[in-house]
């Protein structure tokens, strides 16, 4: 029986989902105990696979295998390291988790969504996240952010590409309402980090009632 929170974080690059993630641990204040991890990677083995999938030398990689790929990291990281936290009561914050498959490898890459949505609950053991946060930035925006930093791999894809991720994420918004909290990306780093405070203590306060 699972006992602990899973908030994950997502949205194209730049959108300020580490931020975020820093903004709210720095609310919790020795108050919670949890666990952080970033997709792909986590752990010594996803972070192997993390090299593949980023290395700008695998531009010959086919869409299915980057699929598998993300699938195998996300089982890994969800056996070793999300169910036995998620277990032992913490909250788990997880930078990028399923979505970021459906909209990059769905949505983006043109991949079977059917097909993506059962790989998906195959490698999290039917994990669905307790909470979901999209930012949603312009890609202009991104553009902006991303200046400066070397891309890697996925980063560099072509711009209708990053249009079909980024409408991929409003998509899984609007098809999730309950779950998924899209929030406009464009404010200021506080005035998100406000709403994102609200929302989780809103779960928690259900979450804590539910456990009791
Ligand atoms: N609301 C915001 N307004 C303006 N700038 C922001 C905002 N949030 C984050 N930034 C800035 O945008 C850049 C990218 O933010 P961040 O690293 O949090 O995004 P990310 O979603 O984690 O990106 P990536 O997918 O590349 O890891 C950083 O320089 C950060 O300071
Ligand atoms: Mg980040």
């Amino acid at each position: 029986m699972k006992r602990g929170l899973l908030i994950t974080f997502e949205g194209i690059d730049g959108c300020g989902k580490t931020t975020q993630i820093q903004e709210l641990i720095s609310r919790f204040k020795d108050q919670f105990e949890y666990l952080l991890v970033r997709e792909p990677g986590g752990t010594p083995i996803c972070e192997q696979i993390r090299q593949i999938l980023l290395d700008n030398a695998n531009n010959e990689m086919f869409p299915i295998t980057e699929l598998l790929l993300y699938s195998a990291s996300r089982h890994q990281l969800c056996r070793e390291a999300i169910l036995p936290a998620l277990k032992k009561g913490k909250i788990v914050l997880c930078d990028r988790f399923y979505d970021s498959t459906t909209a990059y490898q769905g949505y983006g890459r043109g991949l079977d969504l059917e097909f993506i949505h059962q790989l998906n609950h195959w490698a999290t053991d039917g994990l669905v996240p307790d909470m979901t946060f999209i930012f949603d930035i312009s890609l202009t925006e991104r553009e902006k952010r991303m200046r400066g930093k070397p891309k890697d791999r996925l980063e560099a894809d072509e711009l209708a590409f990053q249009q079909r991720v980024c409408e991929g994420f409003r998509k899984i918004a609007a098809k999730e309402p309950q779950r998924v909290h899209l929030i406009d990306g464009m404010q200021p780093v506080e005035v998100i980090a406000g709403e994102v405070w609200q929302t989780f203590q809103t779960i928690w306060r259900e979450h804590s009632h539910a456990n009791q």
